[in-house]
C-alpha cells in the first residue's frame, strides 16, 4: 500500500494499537523476588498480585537463585546461561514487578547482583526504557520502604520507567496476605491493584508508540529503499 492509498481496514496489528493492547497478544509482567526463601512473603505478594490481573495480562515470577555471582571475569570470558535467560526474560516482557524485603534497611545483596548482571555487558542493559514498579512487605512496622528507596534509585540509574504511585508498602504482612496469596487487607488490594494497572498501563502506551512509531516509519523506510535500488 502507498502513502497516497487511503482504506477502511485495520489489520489484526493495527487495531490492538488501536485498542490499546500489546500487538494483540496478552500483556506480560516478570514478577521477581529480592527473597530466596521458600515461604518468602514477598513472594507471596508476586502471587497474590498475579490473582489481580485481567484476562489480557500475564505474570511469570523469574527465580534468580540459579544466577551466579557477578564476576567481571566470568562476564568477560563466558558469559552465564543463567543470566542470558535472565536478560531475555526481562527484555521479552513488557513489565517488571519487583518485590523486596529489607535487609538492614536496605534491599538483598542477591538483588542487586541479579540487576548488576542484567546491566551487563556495557551497552546492552536490559532494564533500558522497562516500565517497573517496586512494591515491598515485610512482618514488621516499616514494610521495606527503605529498602524500596534504595532499589529504586539503583533502577532510576538503569533509566527504567519507574511507576511509583500508588505506593505498595505491605507491613505486617502476615496479617494482610494468606498462605495462598490471596489478600485479606482492602487496602493492599486497591492499592496492588492499581499500580498493576498503572504498570500495564503505561507498558501499553509504550508498546503502542513504538508500534506507531514503525509503522510511521514504514512507508519512509520502503521510499528510501526503492531509490537505493
Ligand atoms: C531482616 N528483616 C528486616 N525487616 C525490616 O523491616 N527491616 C530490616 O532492616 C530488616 N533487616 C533484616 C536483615 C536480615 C539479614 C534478615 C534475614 C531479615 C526481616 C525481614 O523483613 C523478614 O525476614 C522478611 O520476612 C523477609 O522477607 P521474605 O523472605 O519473607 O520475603
Amino acid at each position: 500500500m502507498t502513502q497516497t492509498q487511503t482504506r477502511n481496514q485495520f489489520d489484526t496489528e493495527e487495531l490492538a494499537i488501536i485498542t490499546g493492547e500489546t500487538g494483540g497478544r496478552p500483556t506480560t509482567i516478570l514478577g521477581i523476588s529480592g527473597s530466596l526463601r521458600q515461604n518468602s512473603y514477598n513472594r507471596l505478594l508476586l502471587k497474590a498480585a498475579s490473582k489481580l490481573l485481567s484476562p489480557s495480562t500475564r505474570l511469570e515470577i523469574f527465580e534468580i537463585d540459579r544466577i551466579p555471582l557477578y564476576n567481571q571475569d566470568l562476564e568477560e570470558r563466558t558469559f552465564p546461561e543463567e543470566v542470558k535467560d535472565f536478560k531475555r526474560k526481562i527484555e521479552g516482557s513488557d513489565a517488571l514487578l519487583i518485590s523486596t524485603p529489607e535487609y538492614n534497611h536496605s534491599y538483598p545483596g542477591v538483588l542487586k547482583n541479579a540487576i548488576d548482571w542484567a546491566s551487563r555487558p556495557y551497552g546492552h542493559n536490559s532494564f533500558e526504557g522497562k516500565p517497573t514498579a517496586v512494591i515491598s512487605a515485610s512482618p514488621g512496622l516499616f514494610g521495606g520502604l527503605a529498602a524500596q528507596d534504595q532499589l529504586k534509585q539503583v533502577l532510576l540509574a538503569l533509566n527504567i520507567r519507574l511507576v511509583v504511585q500508588p505506593a505498595v508498602i505491605v507491613t505486617s504482612v502476615q496479617q494482610k496476605i494468606d498462605e495462598e496469596g490471596g489478600i485479606l487487607d482492602p487496602n493492599t488490594k486497591q492499592f496492588l491493584q492499581q499500580l498493576i494497572t498503572n504498570i500495564v498501563n503505561l507498558a501499553r502506551l509504550s508498546t503502542r508508540y513504538e508500534q506507531t512509531f514503525a509503522l510511521a516509519l514504514q512507508p519512509i523506510i520502503a521510499d528510501r529503499l526503492r531509490k537505493r535500488e
